[in-house]
């Protein structure tokens, strides 16, 4: 059974156990990381423990996020993962008493990780995602990583039930971003994708592809993407933790162009970059 983390013990994980009275279970009022391990070192850690604090400090849960790093790695040795390998770490504003209003600053935060081996979507393989549109009715703080994942969960499970991989959220006919990706168009050999706002999440994936880009002479812009530019887009794709970098098949339906030398080329840099961190 796996070992996971919880409030400072490492535990089986059936012994790992919470109050009901968790705000992250009252409220779904907690944030969260997904990170990836290559060859059982943790990738890009110091940007998602950044993230992490970030969120926990946007939803004023107070959190010291330093001992977390120990916490990644020694689940990875807890759990004898050698290879590539998934974490998740959450923290919620605490137990306490079923009140809309916050618990007094002295409640203590839930911290949970627990980690796992991880191989890429199969799907992926060789092709890329199959996305479908649709409107973004999730809440105005997009930048918070929280847990409460409702509208994020219909879209995985829209598309799902249309043969998709991927729902593109769409708001104020901008395509902010992916269900759990971030989105890119390729026009004219220009990467584009919707700025740094409070409609997307700031994703470690989309932050690394745009500096590898301009490091290698690709033009990138960080500009909005309306729905109806799509059907004159040469390429899109997404990135994530879990996908890396991922094109884009099809579109509602619609096959995109064979040829992704900018998605083909930011997928391979990106490759190096692990392998030059993860060694
Ligand atoms: N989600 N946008 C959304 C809405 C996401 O949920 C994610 C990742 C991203 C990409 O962020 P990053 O490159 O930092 O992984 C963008 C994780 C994987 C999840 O919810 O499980």
């Amino acid at each position: 059974m796996a070992t996971v983390y919880l409030n400072g013990r490492y535990l089986p994980e059936d012994q790992a156990l919470i109050s009901p009275l968790d705000r992250g279970f009252t409220y779904g009022d907690g944030v969260y990381e997904w990170i990836r391990a290559y060859r059982g070192k943790p990738f890009l850690l110091e940007e998602h423990l950044a993230r992490l604090a970030s969120s926990c400090a946007k939803m004023r849960i107070g959190l010291h996020v330093t001992p977390l790093e120990e916490v990644v790695r020694r689940l990875l040795t807890e759990n004898g993962l050698a290879g590539d390998a998934a974490i998740y770490l959450q923290v919620t504003r605490g137990v306490a008493p079923r009140s809309h209003v916050f618990p007094p600053p002295e409640t203590r935060p839930t911290v949970f990780g627990m980690a796992w081996a991880f191989t890429p979507n199969p799907a992926f393989a060789g092709a890329g995602a199959i996305a479908v549109l649709e409107p973004d009715v999730r809440w105005s703080r997009c930048d918070i990583k929280v847990t409460s994942l409702i509208p994020n969960s219909f879209s995985a499970q829209r598309a799902r039930e249309l043969g998709a991989h991927e729902g593109l959220f769409v708001r104020d006919g901008v395509v902010q971003e992916g269900s759990l990706s971030n989105f890119f168009a390729v026009f004219d050999g220009e990467v584009r994708t919707a700025p740094l706002s409070n409609y997307i999440l700031p994703g470690i994936t989309r932050a690394q592809v745009l500096d590898l880009g301009r490091e290698h002479g690709i033009p990138c812009r960080e500009t909005p993407v309306f729905a109806t530019e799509l059907g004159d887009a040469d390429e899109l794709f997404l990135t994530s933790t879990p996908y890396e970098v991922v094109s884009v098949d099809r579109l509602d339906g619609r096959p995109l162009p064979p040829e992704r030398p900018v998605a083909r080329r930011l997928a391979q840099l990106y490759r190096e970059l692990i392998a030059r961190e993860c060694a």
